[in-house]
């Protein structure tokens, strides 16, 4: 089984839910992040796992044009989804609806919610003044969740 985790991340925490994500995998795994490098070839791959964070509602513009460019193939594989995001219960699963298609959803295998973090030093001013006046939030603050992480690659290596 070769496995593609496709990503996006704009301050690294999907970056590292991806690479730990591919720690917990069986077979052979690789990591593409869409925002660095060209669209790969999806066509050496048995299975697919796409996932990135959400800014302001939406998940990164790359993965929806991605995943509408390759709908089809996409659903030759074994698939999966994964979200980085702050919100949690329904506001969460809403935004995870929004993100990825429902016929792809419908016949993924896994589908996680990650949690998403908060580092002022990696922000600029425009996203702090956002944070601070949207979430509440005036310091660093992480509800990454490793377990959920695990639980997903269980899911993943158990399904056909
Ligand atoms: C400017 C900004 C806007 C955000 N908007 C949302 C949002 O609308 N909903 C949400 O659940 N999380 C939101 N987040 C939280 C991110 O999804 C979270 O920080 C995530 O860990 C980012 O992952 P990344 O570093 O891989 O991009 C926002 C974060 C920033 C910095």
């Amino acid at each position: 089984m070769k496995c593609l985790i496709l990503y996006c991340s704009s301050h690294g925490t999907t970056a590292k839910a991806a690479r730990i994500l591919s720690e917990q995998l069986e077979g052979i795994v690789e990591r593409v992040d869409l925002s660095k490098f060209r669209d790969p070839d999806l066509s050496t791959y048995d299975a697919v796992i796409i996932g990135g964070s959400i800014h302001a509602g939406n998940i990164q513009r790359k993965i929806k044009q991605f995943v509408n460019k390759n709908h089809d193939i996409l659903l030759t594989k074994k698939l999966g989804f994964f979200l980085c995001c702050y919100r949690d219960g329904d506001e969460a699963k809403s935004q995870f609806e929004n993100a990825f298609p429902a016929d792809l959803r419908a016949v993924a295998k896994s589908e996680g919610l990650f949690g998403g973090e908060f580092i002022f030093a990696d922000m600029n001013l425009i996203e702090r003044i956002i944070i601070k006046k949207v979430a509440g939030v005036a310091s660093d603050t992480s509800t990454f969740n490793v377990d959920s992480i695990k639980k997903f690659a269980q899911t993943f290596n158990q399904a056909s």
